[in-house]
């Protein structure tokens, strides 16, 4: 296996006004800590099969503060040394450990003051909002032989990548209820957060092939906004390519991202079924990008040769807006399956600035849908009829046609 240390860092940064706090998070797979916030997002919503994107996926304003909890104890109190060479393991189990007896009591707070924290993986309890602090660090441990290795996720019928063990995530959590980073949100809500990947920076997905389809659980209702996200050999923003399950309802809106291969990317492929529609991405700042925006029905892995060759996926009512990007290698490569062309592809208000290392500014096949104030000028395929001006209308700030 890979050693993913050197590159997988997570910098999650929580503002709240002008306070802000720190976290540094070394990560093995953020795609853990993806399906543990999509396995909250399933346990916390209620189904919602509204044809549009709508105010249900603006997660981060439906939140109310969340309630303080009656319980509260600081990590100082189970002997954590916050000096970034103590090993904090032990402390963050017997605090949570500890914390779990509150879980019918309204639930506790796990305090951690300012300091660099090093721990191995630690896992989480319902009920509990893990508050840190600004100044408060959580420093994964940087000696692979203490991450411990795991089986693969037991959602979605089959693990994400291949069979086998995987390094588990710095937090970690089954099954949970109720649980807050910080004071953010208990809905899935990403906000404030400031994340740097050696590979995908926030990735959404939901099950791989024939065992997705089985399980039937789609991601739904996210809302992101305010994040500074780099990846850099993958991309900033990624929806699928496991995305079986079904992925609807998604505002990304408010968030710089930089120094990546890939910015906005859809990954999809033959034998996946599901859907990935109404998602609007806006109000996107890019510097330094080789690929802004991609949609492919050619990414990926099979789990298996079980794999239905006929599921086909569906990719539509996409709108993309209000995007300015910096030096940008390729402005878009599109390429949708025959047999299901990605629609209703709609882009808006989108200016990148190219560097002159591109060959091409656009790629498309298989893609229909429509532009309008966008440079430089996409391919035609981009500009045919389609419903994006009655999506525009509905769902965009912008309807300027
Ligand atoms: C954390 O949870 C996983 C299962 O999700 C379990 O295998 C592991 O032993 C737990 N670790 C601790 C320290 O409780
Ligand atoms: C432009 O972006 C590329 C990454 O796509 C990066 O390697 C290069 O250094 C950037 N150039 C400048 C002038 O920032
Ligand atoms: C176009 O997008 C930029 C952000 O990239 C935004 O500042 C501007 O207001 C948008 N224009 C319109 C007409 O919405």
């Amino acid at each position: 296996m890979v050693n993913f240390f050197d590159d997988h860092t997570l910098l999650v940064q929580h503002g709240h006004g002008k306070s802000t706090a720190q976290s540094e998070l070394t990560f093995v797979d953020l795609t853990l800590l993806l399906l543990f916030l999509v396995a909250l997002l399933l346990l916390l919503l209620a189904w919602s099969n509204d044809a549009r994107v709508n105010g249900d996926g603006r997660q981060c304003e439906h939140n109310p503060a969340p309630k303080p909890r009656p319980h509260a104890v600081s990590i100082l109190e189970f002997g954590a040394v916050g000096d970034g060479k103590t090993l904090n393991t032990i402390a963050f189990q017997n605090a949570i450990f500890y914390l779990k007896s509150f879980a019918d009591k309204g639930g506790a707070q796990l305090y951690v003051p300012p300091g660099t924290w090093l721990t191995q993986s630690f896992n989480l309890t319902s009920h509990l909002t893990l508050f840190l602090e600004k100044g408060a660090n959580i420093l994964g441990s940087q000696d692979p032989f203490q991450w411990e290795v795991v089986d693969p996720l037991p959602s979605y019928g089959r693990g994400v990548e291949v069979p086998g063990g995987r390094y588990q995530s710095l937090i970690n959590g089954y099954m949970l209820r109720d649980v807050v980073i910080t004071d953010s949100s208990d809905h899935v809500c990403i906000e404030d957060c400031q994340i740097a990947t050696g590979y995908d920076a926030i990735s959404l997905k939901s099950g791989w092939d024939e065992y997705g389809i089985a399980y039937g659980r789609p991601t739904e209702n996210v809302h992101i906004r305010r994040v500074h996200l780099q990846a850099h050999s993958g991309s900033t923003i990624a929806f699928g390519s496991d995305m079986s399950g079904g992925i609807s309802n998604i505002l990304v809106e408010n968030a710089h991202i930089y120094n990546s291969d890939s910015g906005i990317e859809f990954r999809t492929m033959r034998g996946r079924g599901g859907y990935m529609k109404e998602i609007i991405v806006s109000d996107i700042e890019m510097e330094n990008i080789y690929t802004a925006i991609a949609a492919t029905g050619y990414c990926g892995s099979h789990p298996d040769d079980k794999f239905d060759p006929n599921a086909l996926p569906l990719l539509d009512h996409i709108i993309l807006q209000d995007m300015r990007g910096t030096n940008i290698t390729i402005a878009g490569n599109f390429a949708g399956l025959q047999e299901s062309p990605f629609t209703n592809i709609c882009l808006s208000n989108i200016t990148l600035s190219l560097n002159s290392l591109s060959s091409i500014t656009w790629k498309c096949s298989n893609v229909y849908g429509f532009s309008d104030s966008v440079l430089p000028k996409p391919c035609p395929d981009l500009e045919t009829l389609s419903n994006c001006l009655t999506l525009m209308s509905i769902n965009g700030k912008t309807a300027v046609m």
